[in-house]
Parts: C-alpha cells; sequence; structure tokens
C-alpha cells in the first residue's frame, strides 16, 4: 500500500503530531508513505512530493506549524492563474491532480484540514479520490468532532496574553480590547475569556451592543475597578459588520479582522475611559502544541491509518469522547460549529458577571 499525506490551510499547533502518528501507524503496517508539501501543491507541480520514513518525523510531535508546510490559497477547483494583464482567473486542475496521484502509485490520501480543506477533500472523494481526512483548526468550528487539535494550544497562549494585559491595564486604569482568531465562531474568545478572568467577550454568536459593553465598565468603575479587559473575536460584528484587514492575494477568503481597535475607539468616546487595542493575531497558530493538543493530534493520525485500513473513504477521523471514530466528511460539512448560547460556559461566564454585551 502506498498512501500520501497533505496539510492544507492554515496551520495549527499539532499538525506534525498527526503526521508523525499517520508515518509511524502506517509503516507499522508495512506501507510506503509520501509527503505532499504544501497542501496540494506538490501533486500540482508546484512543489513536490517526498517519501515519509520514520527518520523524517522523529522528534517532530512538539514542534509548532507542518513539516509539509501548507496554503490557504491552492484550492484545486479554483486555482487562481495569473493572466499576462496581472489579472486572474480561476481553473479547476483536479485532473492534473489526479493524473498526478495516479502516476505516483497513490492509492490513499490522509488529508489534514479545516472546514475549507475538507471541503475540498469531499469533492475530490466524489471525483473518485480514496481520502480519509483530519479535522484541523484553532477556532474549534469544525462539526462532528468535540474538538479540534490546535484549539488547546491557541486558548493557552489567548489566556497567557490576558493574564499580561491584566497588570498593565490595571496599572494605568485602562480598558484594553483583545481580538482573538475566530472568523466565524467565538471559542476561543469564549474559552480564553472566561479562564483568563476577562470582563466582557464579545462574539459572532451573540448580538452586542456597545453601549451595553460601556455600561459594564462604567458599572465596574464605580465600584472603584478602574480597569476592563474586552475579548473579541475578530468574527464580532460591529454595528452590524465584519471587520476586512488589508488585502487578500487571489484564490484566498477575505481577511477578518480590525475590529478590536473599532471598540477600544468607541469605548474611549462613549467612557472617557483611556483605551487600547491588541490583535493577537497569529501568535494563536505558532509554537509548541499542548499537551492535550500532541495527544489529540496523535491519535486523529493513527485512526487516520485504521480508516484508510479500513477503506473507509470520504469520512474524517472525529473525537466523540471518549472514543476517535470515523465519520463521513458530508457530515461535518453540513453546519458550521458555533458557541451554543445555552451552553454551561457561556451560562458559567454570566453566573461569574462576565458580560457578553447583550
Ligand atoms: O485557522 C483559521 C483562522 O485562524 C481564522 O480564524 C483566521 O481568520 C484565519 O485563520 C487567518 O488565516 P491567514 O491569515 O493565514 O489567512
Amino acid at each position: 500500500m502506498r498512501i500520501a499525506i497533505s496539510t492544507g490551510g492554515g496551520d495549527a499547533p499539532g499538525l506534525n503530531a498527526v503526521i508523525r502518528a499517520a508515518v509511524l501507524s502506517a509503516l507499522d503496517r508495512g506501507w510506503h508513505v509520501l509527503g505532499i508539501k504544501r497542501g496540494y501543491m506538490g501533486l500540482l507541480g508546484e512543489d513536490e512530493v517526498i517519501p515519509l520514513s520514520r527518520d523524517d518525523v522523529r522528534g517532530i510531535a512538539h514542534l509548532g506549524g507542518t513539516i509539509l508546510r501548507t496554503t490557504n490559497r491552492g484550492n484545486p477547483f479554483n486555482y487562481p492563474v495569473r493572466q499576462p494583464d496581472g489579472s486572474f482567473i480561476e481553473v479547476d486542475r483536479t485532473d492534473e491532480l489526479m493524473d498526478n496521484a495516479r502516476n505516483l502509485g497513490i492509492e490513499a490520501l490522509i488529508t489534514i484540514g479545516g472546514d475549507g480543506s475538507l471541503a475540498i477533500a469531499q469533492k475530490l472523494h466524489e471525483k473518485g479520490m480514496r481520502l480519509v481526512g483530519v479535522p484541523k483548526t484553532i477556532d474549534n468550528d469544525v462539526s462532528g468532532t468535540v474538538t479540534t487539535f490546535g484549539f488547546d494550544t491557541a486558548v493557552a497562549t489567548a489566556i497567557d496574553a490576558i493574564d499580561k494585559l491584566h497588570t498593565t491595564a490595571q496599572s494605568h486604569d485602562r480598558v484594553i480590547v483583545m481580538e482573538v482568531m475566530g472568523r466565524d465562531s467565538g471559542f476561543i474568545a469564549l474559552h480564553s475569556g472566561v479562564a483568563g478572568n476577562a470582563h466582557a467577550i464579545l462574539i459572532p454568536e451573540i448580538n452586542w451592543d456597545i453601549d451595553k459593553v460601556c455600561q459594564h465598565i462604567m458599572h465596574r468603575d464605580a465600584l472603584g475597578k478602574k480597569f476592563a479587559i474586552v475579548v473579541v473575536a475578530e468574527g464580532a460584528r460591529f454595528e452590524g459588520e465584519v471587520g476586512v484587514m488589508g488585502e487578500s492575494m487571489p484564490g484566498q477568503a477575505i481577511r477578518v479582522g480590525g475590529v478590536a481597535d473599532r471598540i477600544a475607539r468607541a469605548i474611549q468616546i462613549k467612557t472617557g475611559k483611556e483605551c487600547r487595542s491588541l490583535v493577537l493575531g497569529h501568535l494563536q497558530r505558532g509554537g509548541m502544541p499542548t499537551g492535550y493538543d500532541r495527544l489529540l493530534a496523535t491519535r486523529f493520525g493513527g485512526a487516520a491509518t485504521e480508516a484508510v485500513a479500513n477503506k473507509k473513504w470520504g469520512h474524517m477521523v472525529a473525537l466523540q469522547t471518549p472514543h476517535i471514530v470515523p465519520i463521513p466528511i458530508v457530515e461535518a460539512l453540513k453546519d458550521h460549529k458555533t458557541v451554543d448560547q445555552s451552553h454551561d460556559t457561556v451560562r458559567t461566564a454570566r453566573r461569574i458577571g462576565i458580560s457578553f454585551g447583550d
């Protein structure tokens, strides 16, 4: 058996642990393993396809990033091709991709990615590619799995930042608004905000009002608590709009962000308190995976190999505590996982006085 592994979309801490576990468990079965570089680029002649041995994956489980590299601009169904006049058109290059996979003798693919990459995987599966998916995203917004690896590390990074912001905000009697990732789902903001003792948490799932946020801050102020920390998910709407930051490259989704600065300015105007903002950004995607993420990623990698052995084509591995099970990728793609407002974490936050601005 000859299998290949690819990592697509934005990176997440734990990718290398998945690769390592998938390679070791495949070699254990006597299979050959190839690594496709930079998403599907390696299968489109835009990057390499390399053999992966035990030596190649030795000592990588604790490393952030991905030894196979990644891209969020390489959708083979809508591949951006530059025209002589500098404009771009989108071209379907999947026939070429399938031919190259066949010529390399690839019998099955383990594709590690978030909702975008899983949607591509589903379409490739419908085209005849034998593949198994592994869900990945720091945003934790993939349905069908209790959580994705990378999320716990991102939350730990955000909590560390909130802890640091507390001391400086307190020294200066300031309001600091910290923006975390989460374009459609507010899990990172919710979990880090509750665990890090934020005073307000603003997420896409809960309609919030800047005046309510200001009231909460001024209520604290009246009680002598002169500083406040607001954690906001990048996808939270301000005056009904999602913030867009900078230009996207061809083939890339819009770059969401900038809401923290708008909120900080508004709070300063409305309350007269000194405000600052911070975008935590890609710090959340980098660094060593936590023990939880390393373990989950390792379990996912081993389960993906088993799913290949069981010919679970078009399935992805999912955590359904305490088990890792294969579920159809289409099932996971049906809904975007979002924060359920009746969830205990939201209710706990309300009980301990955290405002959602609603
Ligand atoms: O991994 C998903 C995500 O973290 C989103 O929350 C964020 O909007 C996006 O990645 C940013 O990705 P990039 O800057 O790599 O395009």
